[in-house]
């Protein structure tokens, strides 16, 4: 089946290499040391069965090595338990996020008593205790070894803690040395368990517990220095319709806006919820940053309008070339902590966008300035512009290329740096011009391109990825 514009970007990948130096035009920063480790769907089909979702295809692992100016590339799928049941059966075996397999009935009760017991980590990588894991939004990461990408044993990743729902997205504070998460236990009275763990360690601490009746799909949440915020959207479910129902995951969910929107902001460490005040319905993946500031607290995320955009990202739509609109708008949720004034939104800047980032090293929990982000120019059929937004200033920069789709743009700051947007961006571009994928190096301050590297193949369109100093030695 011939493949043409961003629609190539959704379809399988077969192709695993081993390391491959990559051709270079411009010149990559010497002092750029590392890995940059990306996780994202890569088969979407398993014999004759398709996956429907973005979120449901099966994990693969690239990795950027970048030393002495020279980048060396490697891809390798994922062998999670979803993989390799996957393989070994010829057709899908666990359910995903918007595709359940088909189930005998012993497999019905099994599965339906526990809602994505899945382990396809094709959402994020992180670091757990001393592993290198990718993850997805069941508590069940994988570990893998960066060097080879060949997935490790990941029993002692398994949280303690009961839940069968959690983020890709762990916080990690710096001044505390410690992860945050949250896991998701549903029940007659469903629990949220905000928890840490202190670096290098994989037993989780329970910092706070929220119960609810009608748990919200939540993709991220907010850490500022002081507090974690739980933002539940009104996308919520009965998770009696897990048990009664074979419904794919997100299907079991409702969007309901009469709950609005409702901020539980939870002190780090007492555990103590400190404010919990809501406002208008409104729908997010993606919290950017949260700081304090004279008695308010701001909790950055891209926006939507409503959760119709999980519906924007079934496979059938977006390879048919249809204008995305999964795209949403750079918010500041600014809530009052010393009083009670009402909740206020305001819109930072107007372009639609999806994955943000900012120099969250040395400013997540912080004041801020800079975030970069992929966003959409009007019509396109996908992500076809990277940003750069000055906060304090207004101005904003963008890079797109005809023909160009643009990936999560991650920010490596330069050692020893010390403005906030010296360093690189870094993203996985797919040139459909060519039909290959680049790494595309621009500098964080000026937005120019210095390098694009030359994937052998396309790379198929992927979520999150981090970059990974080297070891020293
Ligand atoms: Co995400």
């Amino acid at each position: 089946m011939a493949t043409t514009g961003s629609a190539l970007g959704f379809s399988t990948l077969e192709q695993e290499l081993g390391e491959t130096e990559l051709t270079c035009r411009g010149q990559v920063p010497a002092w750029l040391e590392g890995d940059l480790l990306r996780t994202g769907p890569a088969r979407f089909e398993v014999g004759k069965v398709s996956y429907r979702h973005w979120f449901d295809g099966l994990a693969m692992l690239h990795r950027f090595r970048i030393h002495g100016g020279r980048v060396v590339y490697t891809n390798r799928y994922l062998h999670s338990n979803a993989y390799q049941e996957a393989e070994s059966a010829g057709t899908i075996r666990r359910p995903e996020f918007a595709t359940n397999p088909r189930p005998t009935l012993l497999q019905r009760l099994r599965l339906s008593s526990r809602p994505r017991s899945g382990d396809n980590g094709n959402v994020n990588t992180s670091r757990i205790g001393h592993h290198t894991a990718a993850l997805t939004e069941t508590p069940h990461p994988v570990a893998f070894d960066p060097d080879s990408l060949a997935t490790l044993d990941s029993e002692a990743l398994q949280p303690s803690l009961p839940g069968q729902i959690t983020t890709a997205h762990p916080h990690f504070d710096t001044r505390r040395q410690c992860q945050y998460n949250y896991l998701l236990e549903f029940g007659r009275v469903s629990r949220y368990r905000l928890y840490r763990m202190d670096a290098g360690s994989t037993d989780p601490q329970v910092v706070a517990t929220i119960d609810t009746r009608r748990p919200a799909y939540m993709h991220s949440f907010g850490m500022s220095d002081r507090y974690l915020i739980l933002t539940e959207f009104p996308l919520v479910t009965n998770p009696l319709s897990f048990l009664l129902l074979n419904r794919p995951f997100i299907r079991n969910y409702r969007w309901e806006p009469d709950r609005g929107t409702r901020f539980h902001v939870i002190d780090k460490d007492t555990g103590k919820v400190v404010k919990t005040c809501q406002t208008d319905a409104f729908f997010s993946f993606h919290h950017v940053n949260a700081f304090e500031q004279d008695g308010k607290l701001h909790v950055d995320l891209v926006a939507f309008a409503d959760a119709s955009v999980v519906d924007d990202l079934y496979l059938d739509h977006l390879r048919s070339g249809a204008v995305i609109t999964a795209t949403g708008k750079l918010t500041r949720c600014t809530i009052d902590l010393a009083g009670d004034d009402p909740v206020t939104l305001r819109v930072l800047d107007g372009a639609s966008v999806e994955l943000p980032r900012f120099d969250y090293r040395r400013r997540a929990g912080h004041a801020y300035r800079y975030v970069y982000a992929a966003g959409n120019s009007p019509g396109a059929s996908f992500f076809d512009t990277l940003h750069r937004f000055d906060l304090d200033t207004g101005e904003t920069d963008t890079w797109s290329e005809t023909g160009c789709y643009t990936g999560e743009p991650v920010f490596v700051p330069r050692p020893g740096a010390r403005g906030e947007d010296d360093g690189v961006i870094l993203s996985v571009v797919l040139d459909t011009t060519t039909g290959h994928s680049i790494l595309l190096v621009l500098d964080a301050s000026s937005f120019a391109e210095l390098a694009r590297l030359n994937v052998p193949h396309a790379v198929p369109f992927g979520f999150h990825g981090n970059f990974f100093s080297l070891p020293p030695g």
